[in-house]
């Protein structure tokens, strides 16, 4: 069975770009693959946040998953920061990447912006942390969203020239980025990423929003006057249309042309109302059952430690591997 690995940044609440992009395969991954699944704590401090805030927020991100359908026994549910194989071999990674790889990383450059001189150097090695995230299990396939594709790139190159420089020892990586929407967009705006960072809460769908603010949000979402088209090769040009059929296809598990198929030449009031249904048919469960489990921190704690003490048993001796063939005095 191959072993799969993914994790998520507790740094904001998890919107539908994650569910539909990532969380909702990972759960379906979970059939046929060894799955390990991390609340990446470390991450989400590249950028500044609330100490009290978040160990909140990682409790929230656990319960959020388990409501997706992350199954804690069955497979693994961590935060990162309790299993310290990532920083070990992190390290080694940023020995082993180079200046050259990490200046082409197009999600530093949209983070740090204009700014470039004020971000934390995490920042900037952070994705020397996800190749070592995914290295330290020896995980071989990664679901992720379309705005992590480049990361993964990175990753198996640290993993070759590892393997270069000390002996062959790393798998390759394949990332797997599936369904008709893994790339979710801002409703305010067709063309930019719905992301947790955006200032207009109206840009995403939160996996804790009730029902009336996801059909507050689909009513004001973006459009252009146009009917939706028959089929897909009339979503040309119309980003805004493409994500909520996008949406909608993920959704109902079909894809683009399906959609079309059923609700061409509708104006998007009509299918605005469709959607909204939907969403909060697939949503509000969700919503309910992370309330749910954060109504017992205990158990979900007990959750985690259990899963970082499995992780840490399947970590320990790649990373402990890795440090002897780097040369490092293993008494
Ligand atoms: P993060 O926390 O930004 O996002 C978690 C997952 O959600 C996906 N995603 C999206 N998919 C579709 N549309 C969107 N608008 C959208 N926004 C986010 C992301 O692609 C991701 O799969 N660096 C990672 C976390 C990470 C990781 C790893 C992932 C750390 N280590 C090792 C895989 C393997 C991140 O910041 O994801």
């Amino acid at each position: 069975m191959q072993r799969i690995f993914s994790g998520i940044q507790p740094s904001g609440i998890p919107h539908l770009g994650n569910y539909l992009g990532a969380v909702r395969n990972w759960a379906a991954l979970q059939r046929d693959h060894e799955c390990i699944y991390c609340v990446v704590d470390l991450h989400a401090i590249t950028t500044w946040q609330d100490p009290r805030l978040l160990a909140k927020q990682t409790r929230e991100l656990a319960a959020s998953l388990i409501a997706c359908g992350i199954d804690p026994l069955a497979h693994i549910l961590f935060n990162q920061s309790a299993v310290h194989a990532h920083v070990r071999l992190a390290w080694i990674c940023n020995c082993v990447a180079r200046m050259g790889w990490l200046n082409r990383m197009t999600q530093f450059k949209d983070k740090a912006g204009k700014d470039r001189e004020n971000v934390s150097t995490g920042l900037f090695v952070y994705p020397n942390l996800m190749a070592a995230d995914i290295l330290t299990y020896h995980a071989t396939r990664v679901p992720v969203g379309d705005d992590q594709r480049q990361h993964l790139e990175l990753a198996n190159d640290i993993a070759q020239k590892f393997n270069h420089d000390y002996g062959n020892f790393f798998p390759a990586i394949e990332p797997l980025i599936m369904g008709p929407a893994a790339r979710v967009m801002s409703l305010r705006d067709g063309t930019k990423k719905m992301s947790k960072s955006d200032a207009s809460e109206q840009s995403s769908i939160n996996l804790t929003d009730d029902a009336d603010t996801i059909a507050l949000k689909i009513r004001r979402a973006k459009t252009d006057p146009q009917p939706l088209p028959g089929d897909v090769a009339g979503l040309e040009g119309r980003p805004e249309a493409r994500n909520l059929v996008g949406i909608f296809a993920a959704l109902t598990d079909t894809d683009h042309a399906a959609v079309l198929r059923d609700h061409g030449g509708q104006g998007f009031g009509a299918f605005k109302e469709a959607l909204t249904a939907l969403l909060v048919e697939k949503l509000t469960p969700i919503a309910s059952e992370t309330r749910r489990l954060l109504d017992d921190p205990a158990t979900l704690d007990t959750l985690l430690r259990q899963g970082a003490h499995r992780a840490a048993a399947i970590a320990e001796p790649i990373v402990s591997e890795a440090e002897r063939m780097v040369g490092f005095l293993k008494l």
